[in-house]
């Protein structure tokens, strides 16, 4: 995994990304300046089931795998996000997320995305109409 400073690049993806779709310039900037983006080699996990979590990713290049108990559940590729359940209530990640390809993310620390949600209330809205929409869909589709 590599690790590199937030750049133009990222300001220009958060602007693309749904969840922050209803986000002000300046919440954009203020994310911006907080996100670390990381990349992964294909097989590399993001999140491991039953460990705790560090924030919210959002795929900026590639495509990962959403796995519980070692079952494939969804695909996720540029755009998506996974980690808010953790992110959340506090507990464990709920699955495991593994590279299928060379990916690069976004990885929003917990402490800076529960403080952006304090000042955008509608990115809840936003998360929690996604996160019911794949539980809707969960057993009947692997892509998003
Ligand atoms: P979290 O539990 O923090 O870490 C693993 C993430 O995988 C989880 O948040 C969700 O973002 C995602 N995830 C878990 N289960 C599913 C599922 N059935 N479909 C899509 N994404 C999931």
């Amino acid at each position: 995994m590599r690790r590199t400073s937030p750049t133009g690049q990222v300001k220009d993806l958060l602007q693309t990304v749904p969840l922050f779709s209803q986000c002000s310039k300046r919440e954009l900037n203020l994310l911006a300046g907080i996100v670390e983006v990381e990349d992964f080699a294909p097989a590399a996990e993001l999140c491991t089931e039953g460990e705790p979590g560090l924030g919210l990713y959002v795929v900026m290049e590639g495509e990962v795998e959403v796995k519980v108990k070692g079952r494939t559940r969804r695909k996720l590729g540029v755009g998506a996000f996974f980690g808010e359940i953790a992110l959340l209530d506090g507990g464990p990640r709920s699955a495991t997320v593994v590279a299928t390809t060379d990916v690069r993310a976004m990885l929003i620390p917990a402490w800076s995305f529960n403080a952006t949600l304090k000042a955008d209330p509608s990115l809840a809205t936003t998360m929690l109409k996604e996160v019911c929409r794949r539980v809707r869909t969960s057993d009947s589709s692997l892509s998003s």
